[in-house]
């Protein structure tokens, strides 16, 4: 049996679709290699968000070239790299087989041919886009699934790639949603995570044909019997509507967590990135969730060092950090990327100015996440059992409703339930002890 190994880089999008380039392969009959080293395919899921992903990518397929003259390897490079890079792609790296961008996944197969037998230098980029969605993934987790939404994005951010590579949204049909959804609560999963580039988008170019919106998706898989927790990323500041709130908050499985990217705290800056509102409008989108919603933890997404950042647009991030006292941020130094309209302005900000911010970032997210985190210390947390801890394998490790991880002692079972009892945290994690199974 030949068999294939796929690399992936990137969101929680790329992963999933890499489930779906998995579930593919075994239907053409491949088996998963442990290593790229014993696989007779090798896939690259690609991601080109910022300089870093590009670079990894670079040094992977110097090594993947190498096992390719060693012992003929087939070599499939897909995602969001290979799309940006489509006219260069094979001049570039001339050994790859396949290359094929992140809306045709179905196609791969074909291009691959029955048995992983490349053609050389077939090509699939730019096509039409679609979901893929009669490829059944290849799931990491039996309890745990990703449901794509939408692909695409029609936001402007003029810092970001992904519009350019991803193409316009489009929403995939309800219908099609709800019988995914409700064919994994059938197989036992118990947490879905809804993708989409902006969920709250979702829905807006089904109309006029049909009338929804992301609010009545929420509540119809909230519906569905054995789904016992929902997330959902990312959302889009800009689209988030009272009626989002309100089912976030009516729905008994939608967990107490947004994920909010914020990108900067100066509203300036926030004119520049294209980002469609200001520093004010969304610390009143802060209130209104955290008024609707009880024990909400908010997260976001920051980037340090736009062009034309100065020193007091700074400090004002930080005020807003400090303001909103996020649960979690990931932070970014900003990357230019070709294409976009931001990698041409004026006033790049030099790399020893971004670098020191974002030192100073970095330090205040932990301190007030350790804070947050150090709030839930003598509570009991619903934790949902992923496994063993990847510190200290004696811990089990999981996470709660409001997507802390947590490491507990006790004995559990992954995907289950469990009430834990808190004892320590850090700026990442809490600790704890089993309490009891919630349900089965
Ligand atoms: N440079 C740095 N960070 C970026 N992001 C998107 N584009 C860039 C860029 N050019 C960040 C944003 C986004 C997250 C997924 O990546 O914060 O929310
Ligand atoms: Fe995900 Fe964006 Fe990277 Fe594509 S470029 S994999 S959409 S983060």
């Amino acid at each position: 049996m030949k068999r294939y190994h796929v690399t992936t880089f990137g969101c929680q999008m790329n992963a999933h679709d890499s489930e779906r380039i998995k579930g593919m392969l075994e239907e053409l009959g491949l088996g998963e290699a442990a290593s790229q080293d014993e696989a007779d395919v090798l896939v690259f899921n690609t991601c080109t968000i910022r300089e870093k992903p590009d670079q990894r990518f670079a040094a992977h397929i110097a090594q993947a070239r190498a096992l390719k003259e060693r012992d003929g390897k087939v070599i499939a490079v897909g995602g969001c790299y290979a799309e940006a890079q489509r006219e260069r792609l094979f001049d570039l790296y001339p050994f790859v087989d396949v290359a094929f961008g992140p809306g045709s996944i179905a196609h791969l197969g074909e291009w691959l041919g029955a048995g992983g037998e490349a053609p050389r230098s077939s090509f699939g980029i730019g096509q039409e886009r679609s979901f893929a969605a009669d490829l059944a993934p290849h799931r990491e987790r039996r309890f745990q699934a990703w449901v794509q939404v939408s692909m695409g994005c029609n936001s402007v951010c003029s810092y970001c790639i992904v519009p350019k590579v991803r193409g316009r949204e489009v929403s995939r049909r309800p219908a099609e949603i709800m019988a995914e959804v409700t064919r994994l609560a059938g197989q036992g999963v118990r947490e879905l995570t809804l993708l989409g580039q902006n969920v709250n988008s979702w829905g807006r170019d089904l109309r006029p044909d049909l009338e929804t919106g992301f609010a009545e998706l929420l509540r119809a898989c909230d519906a569905v019997p054995g789904i016992e927790r929902i997330r959902f990323t990312s959302p889009h500041p800009k689209d988030f509507r009272p009626d989002v709130i309100a089912a976030m908050a009516e729905s008994e499985s939608v967990c107490e967590h947004a994920h909010l990217p914020v990108q900067s705290g100066s509203t300036r800056i926030l004119k520049a990135m294209k980002r469609t509102y200001s520093r004010e409008r969304y610390l009143r989108l802060v209130d209104e969730l955290r008024t609707g919603i009880s024990d909400l933890a908010l997260t976001t997404d920051i980037i340090v060092g736009f062009p034309g950042e100065t020193e007091r647009d700074f400090a004002e991030t930080l005020e807003v950090v400090e303001e909103v006292g996020y649960d979690g941020a990931f932070t970014f130094v900003y990357s230019p990327r070709s294409g976009t309209e931001a990698a041409t302005m004026p006033n790049q900000v030099p790399e020893e100015v971004k670098r020191e911010r974002i030192e100073r970032l970095v330090d205040l997210v932990q301190r007030i996440a350790h804070e947050r985190n150090q709030e839930r210390v003598g509570g009991v947390e619903q934790v949902l059992v992923e496994g063993s801890s990847r510190t200290d394998a004696l811990l089990q490790r999981g996470r709660t409703r409001r997507n802390t991880t947590v490491n507990f002692t006790g004995s559990a079972v992954p995907g289950e339930l469990v009430d834990v009892q808190i004892d320590g945290a850090t700026s990442l994690t809490l600790r704890g002890a089993l309490r009891a199974a919630v349900a089965a």
